[in-house]
């Protein structure tokens, strides 16, 4: 094995740059590192992405190496505006025009037939890529003065859970990449949705920003994600030869989180008798919940993560990652939590919350 650009220790440049994409300097410096084949981490409106020039295939190596990634895992490539889509795709079926124009920029990855310009790497040697035109002010503007198409996946460790602020950038990548552009934390907070449209109809590979019901009503004819809803393994590798980068195990804390599938009293009464046998056992617990289930437990003495409003989905999306990586870092030997329906951003958020906790839901 050749050596792998982790092993050698570089002094990470951060640099604050408000939304507005001020200072205009520091996103010329970020730039250049990019045009110069280094890795810059940058806010996107779902997460932050460790991006690379995604025509310089030694380039797109060194996210691998950074991130401790397989290579059968395929990239994300980032371009400025819909137009530019054709500089990387050989062809755009006519839908592509049709969800550019309503979900674009936006937290919104096509999947489309790869061009001779983007190496195999970035695709885990297929022949399509994933392409997504972000809504953050920084990402468009680092990609319009980089001038290159930018592949990025989320900028976390292999199967760490995805960064929302440049401190978990930091946490993850310090002395990895070259620079991170701070910008504060991202409005979305989980990944965006990925459709193949080299399918027909349109498939959902990912749930994510875009909802499945906002999709249909451009193409009514999308198929939700395959067998999501059917018992599967948790072998992260079965999974990875199965289908790439849909790993069961994934987004991942690294403390026990045990997640049930329920909502409202249902829910709050499986997560209290959890809370109570594993407190009895003499574990240190955790919980992520709503504000108003956090105050219903607030006599148990155990660490609670908020989300705040139960009825605010977006809200409780921009927070889980930020809130899972606090209760992960809190020494603690279980985490407890529920889902949030299927419908909306519930479907991304159980997808997430379902990964997370290694492929399974708790029944109530
Ligand atoms: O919101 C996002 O999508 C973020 C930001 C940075 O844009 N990126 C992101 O990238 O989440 P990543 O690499 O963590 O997740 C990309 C997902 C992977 O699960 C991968 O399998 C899928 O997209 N994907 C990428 N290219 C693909 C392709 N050609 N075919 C099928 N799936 C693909
Ligand atoms: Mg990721």
């Amino acid at each position: 094995m050749g050596e792998k650009a982790h092993d050698v220790e570089e002094r990470t440049l951060v640099l604050p740059v408000r939304v507005d994409a001020t200072p205009r300097g520091a996103i010329e410096r970020a730039a250049e590192l990019l045009r110069a084949g280094r890795l810059v981490a940058f806010p996107t409106e779902t997460v932050y992405g460790l991006g690379a020039d995604a025509t310089n295939a030694a380039a797109v190596e060194r996210i691998f190496a950074a991130k401790e990634r397989p290579y059968s895992d395929p990239l994300i490539v980032h371009v400025p505006d819909a137009g530019a889509v054709r500089t990387v795709a050989r062809d755009a079926p006519g839908i592509v025009a049709a969800l550019g124009e309503r979900f674009w920029p936006g937290p919104l990855t096509l999947i489309l037939r790869r061009a001779a310009v983007i190496p195999g790497i970035v695709a885990a040697g297929g022949d399509t890529v994933g392409v997504r035109v972000p809504d953050h002010a920084v990402a468009r503007a680092l990609l319009e003065a980089a001038g290159v198409p930018v592949a990025a996946p989320s900028a976390n460790r292999f199967m760490h859970t995805s960064p929302t602020t440049a401190a978990h950038v930091l946490a993850d990548l310090a002395g990895r990449i070259a620079c991170v552009l701070d910008a504060g934390p991202c409005a979305v907070g989980v990944e965006s949705t990925v459709l193949d449209v080299t399918a027909n109809p349109p498939r959902v590979l990912r749930p994510g920003g875009v909802t499945l019901e906002a999709l249909r009503e451009v193409a009514p004819d999308t198929r939700g994600p395959d067998g999501l809803f059917a018992p599967r393994s948790d072998d992260a590798e079965g999974a990875a030869a199965r289908a790439p980068g849909q790993m069961e195990r994934h987004y991942a804390p690294r403390t026990r989180l045990v997640v049930f599938d329920a909502q409202g009293e249902r829910a709050l009464a499986a997560v209290r008798a959890e809370v109570e046998a594993a407190l009895g056992q003499g574990e240190r617990v955790g919980a992520l919940l709503p504000d108003d289930e956090a105050e219903a437990l607030a006599g148990l003495m155990i660490a609670v993560a908020r989300l705040g409003p139960g009825d605010d989905l977006a809200g409780i999306t921009r927070r889980l990652y930020a809130a899972l990586r606090e209760l992960d870092a809190a020494g603690l030997d279980v985490i407890v939590a529920h889902t949030f329906g299927t419908s909306g951003m519930g479907l991304a958020l159980w997808d997430r919350l379902r990964r997370a906790a290694g492929g399974a839901l708790r029944a109530v």
